[in-house]
This record gives C-alpha cells, sequence and structure tokens, in this order.
C-alpha cells in the first residue's frame, strides 16, 4: 500500500498493528498532543500503526492537577478518546513522579500539612483513575521512584528529591497503589522505570522494592522497563534474566518507552549506524515475543520529527522507527520482520 498524504510519501505493506495481530503483543507510541491535532499524516501514521498508546505529556500531573482539587481532563478526554475510536489500548502515565509535578504542590506543598496533602493525592488518583475507568487499561502508578546508583558506587535508594518521598514518607508508594486500585478494580497497575532491563544495581533495588510490596499484599501487577536506549544496544542473557525474575513474583511487564538514540552531531545518521539501530529494535521485539508476560511494547513518540531526545540530550537523535518524514526507517523494517516471525 502506498499513501500519499499532504507531500509525504510513504509505503506500509504491512502495518505494525497488523503484523502484531497475531501475536497478541500490543504495540504502541507516546502521543505528542500537539501534533496529533496539527498534522494529517501524524494521526494517520499512528492510527494506522499502532493498536496502543499513551500521552508523552497529556496525563502528568504538571498537565491536569490544576490546583488542589482542581483537574483539566480536556486533553486526556481528546487521548482516550482517539484510543477508543481507533480501538487502541490506552496506557495512562504517570500518577506520582518527582519530575513534571504540578506547580502549585512544587509552589505551596511543603506547607501543607502532611495529612492534607496525602489526602490530596488520594483524591486526584481516585479522580483521574475513576475517569478512565475500564478505558486505560495499564497504569503507571508510580514513576522512577529509585535513584540512581551513586558514582562511588553507593546503592540506589528511594528518591530523596521526590516531593511525595519528603512530605509523605515511604509509604505513600503503597498508598498510590491501593488508591489506584479502588479506583478501577480491573486496570493493571504498574512500577515503571529507566534503566533496569538489564540485572544490576538499580534492577536489583526495584526488584527488592517490589517484593516488599507485593508481601505485603500492595496491589502492584506490571513493571515497565522505559527502554531509552543507545545505539548499539542489544538484548543479551542479563535481560532475559531479569525479565524472568520479575516474571516468577507473578508480575507481567511491558517496554514502556523504547527509543534507540544515535549520536548525529548535527550530521544525518549513517547507514551503518541505522543498521545497528534496526538490530536493536528487533531485539527488544523478539524480547517481548518470546518471554513471558509481556503486555506491550510501546515506542517513546515514533517519528524522529517528534521526539524528545534531541531537546534532553543535545547531539544525539534518530531514535525512533520513523524518519522526519514519516518514513519508516530499516528499524521499522526489523520490528515488521520480527513481528512476523511471532513467537517462534
Ligand atoms: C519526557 C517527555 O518526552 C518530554 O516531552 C518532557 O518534557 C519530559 O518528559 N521518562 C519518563 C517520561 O517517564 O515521562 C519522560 O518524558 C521521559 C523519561
Amino acid at each position: 500500500m502506498t499513501d500519499v498524504t499532504q507531500d509525504k510519501v510513504f509505503s506500509t505493506d504491512k502495518p505494525l498493528r497488523q503484523a502484531a495481530e497475531a501475536t497478541d503483543l500490543p504495540i504502541g507510541a507516546a502521543v505528542n498532543m500537539a501534533a496529533l491535532a496539527g498534522e494529517a499524516v501524524y494521526t494517520e501514521t499512528l492510527s494506522r500503526e499502532f493498536s496502543a498508546c499513551v500521552a508523552e505529556n497529556a496525563f502528568k500531573p504538571s498537565e491536569v492537577w490544576t490546583g488542589p482539587r482542581e483537574y483539566d481532563f480536556s486533553e486526556t478526554d481528546r487521548l482516550a478518546d482517539f484510543a477508543g475510536q481507533h480501538g487502541m489500548l490506552l496506557r495512562g502515565h504517570t500518577l506520582v513522579w518527582h519530575q513534571q509535578t504540578p506547580r502549585w504542590v512544587a509552589r505551596e506543598g511543603q506547607s501543607i500539612p502532611e495529612g492534607d496533602l496525602r489526602g490530596l493525592l488520594r483524591d486526584y488518583i481516585h479522580a483521574i483513575v475513576g475517569r478512565y475507568k475500564g478505558r486505560i487499561a495499564h497504569w503507571d502508578v508510580v514513576n522512577e521512584a529509585i535513584s540512581d546508583p551513586g558514582e562511588d558506587g553507593s546503592a540506589p535508594v528511594l528518591r530523596e528529591e521526590s516531593i511525595w518521598h519528603r512530605a509523605l514518607g515511604p509509604d505513600y508508594l503503597r498508598q498510590a497503589f491501593e488508591w489506584a486500585h479502588e479506583a478501577d478494580p480491573a486496570a493493571r497497575l504498574y512500577y515503571n522505570d529507566y534503566e533496569i532491563e538489564a540485572t544490576g544495581p538499580k534492577s536489583d533495588a526495584v526488584y527488592a522494592l517490589l517484593q516488599r510490596l507485593i508481601a505485603d499484599g500492595v496491589p502492584i501487577h506490571g513493571i515497565g522497563f522505559q527502554g531509552h536506549l543507545l545505539n548499539g544496544w542489544r538484548a543479551g542473557e542479563t535481560h532475559r534474566e531479569n525479565i524472568r525474575r520479575f516474571v516468577d513474583m507473578g508480575l507481567e511487564w511491558a517496554i514502556t518507552e523504547a527509543d534507540i538514540r544515535m549520536q548525529l552531531d548535527g550530521a544525518d545518521p549513517t547507514d551503518e549506524q541505522l543498521a545497528t539501530q534496526a538490530a536493536g529494535y528487533e531485539d527488544l521485539t523478539r524480547l517481548c515475543l518470546t518471554e513471558p508476560n509481556c503486555r506491550g511494547l510501546i515506542f517513546w513518540g515514533f517519528t524522529d520529527a517528534h521526539s524528545w531526545i534531541p531537546g534532553f540530550r543535545k547531539g544525539w537523535g534518530a531514535a525512533l522507527p520513523f524518519d522526519e518524514s514519516y518514513r519508516p526507517k530499516p528499524a521499522y523494517r526489523a520490528i515488521q520482520a520480527a513481528l512476523a516471525t511471532g513467537a517462534e
């Protein structure tokens, strides 16, 4: 099939969501709401290629939680409607995170009595999870609560810079999952983090945290491996081993924010860089298809025209399966081919 949209031409013999049908693996992308509103080719590619989506920013507390008990659901409704119209599984990202907290929390949070702040967080979680009850399949309830390993080799700990941790103490983790579960008992509730794809000190710390929560009966069902990777990344035994230990705890899992960035320093990607990237994406796809309990392969965007990488990692880019003109890259073909082989 060849589509001509605006001045862009791209060919997709078998859209990813179609290639993934026989495998049951939801394949998705993070959505930039401005592009969704303003670019036909963006919207068309997204709905044609993907069976799942998540908001890149629109569902974050900084966007929705406008005042102590004030919420703005206009953009979140727009995405939920879009996902519903196109039969896409919707992920909610995210309820508690140390970044992108509401401005009023950053401003006044420290002066609000602890009990009041706890009640406000509970009401927020009840409001947003309740509003999308039955429509959001997975929630990233807690994002990035564990710190990076220290440069001096010290082990990762619960992040001290989190306002929630500082103001409410570590118990907020358990409560966030419980409140989300009260609001939508059928939603699958995830802990989500970066650089925990392989075994290592940070993954060990997340493992220990989830083990404690599960032993305490906290309703947590899944672990999200963000998957912000560097070009040259390949899956190995250390990834399989890591995934399996979480699965052995009874958890499902997903790759929630995949991208594979390359160093460009203003140049175009070389064929070799693109081939290396394709191999990484193929490995990621095969991991999802061959390890048990994978419930999604989600990219952090889908086109290099809208990717957080150039803005956040100077000199790096070209991290996604479509290029800036919405042409499928070798990575796209590799994902498609891996999906076609299914769980072989
Ligand atoms: C990023 C978005 O892509 C940016 O647009 C925003 O300015 C900052 O956040 N881990 C996460 C995501 O869990 O929410 C982050 O998204 C990327 C890293």
